[in-house]
């Protein structure tokens, strides 16, 4: 059976925002390195926004690629702490306090990332699977949307089947399968958790 990840139990727990889990810095540990190796290579290095950013485990590496980043999280906790290594690093990061769900510009940005934040329950797959639809009627011709979800039950069908057929043609960029390696730092215990990195571009 799969274990229980960090991000099952938070979810599980209905938590309204992670400011409490946040004081615990780097949560989520370090970026899967496929996510980092991938956009080291890949050019344009435009403008990136990473929804449900957290404390920055994605943005900040990104940044020191050189990509223009802006970040939305609900905690003020993992938003301050972000914002707080970009100022220190003189990084182009801009995280802001929001409800992801009220965000609507996204024909600003070259490249909508959205690092575990679906779960598709019962309860959330509407209100997720309708923003995945909302991102791809504004994203801009060549914009480019990196999911990294769960690899377990159906999350990853319901991700590509939502893609496909929103009636918007796409290039598949990547769909990779990542091991991710999650350590409770007050007990040590470890586990491991499938992941899919799936990127497509919009044509
Ligand atoms: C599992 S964490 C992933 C954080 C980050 N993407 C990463 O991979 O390290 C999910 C994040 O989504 C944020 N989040 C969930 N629902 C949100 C909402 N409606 N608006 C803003 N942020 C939200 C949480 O605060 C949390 O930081």
């Amino acid at each position: 059976m799969r274990q229980t990840t960090a991000n099952d139990k938070l979810h599980k727990n209905k938590v309204a925002n992670y400011d409490k889990y946040y004081k615990t810095e780097e949560l989520f540990g370090a970026p899967y390195p496929e996510l980092i190796d991938f956009f080291k290579g890949y050019e344009p290095k435009g403008k990136i926004l990473d929804l449900g950013c957290g404390q920055g485990r994605d943005s900040i590496p990104l940044a020191r690629l050189g990509y223009k980043i802006t970040g939305i999280d609900n905690s003020k906790v993992g938003i301050d702490q972000m914002n707080s290594i970009a100022e220190k690093e003189g990084l182009n990061v801009t995280g802001l306090v929001d409800d992801i769900y009220s965000f609507n510009n996204y024909q600003d940005f070259d490249i909508v990332l959205l690092d575990s934040i679906f779960h598709f329950e019962k309860r959330d797959i509407k209100q997720e699977t309708d923003l995945i639809i909302k991102i791809i009627n504004r994203l801009k011709v060549n914009g480019l949307i990196c999911t990294c979800i769960q690899d377990t039950g159906n999350k990853v069908r319901i991700l590509k089947d939502t893609i496909a057929s929103s009636g918007f043609e796409f290039e598949l960029l990547n769909d990779s399968s990542l091991n991710y390696l999650y350590v409770d730092r007050e007990s040590g215990h470890e586990s491991e958790t499938k992941y899919c990195m799936y990127i497509v571009k919009k044509k």
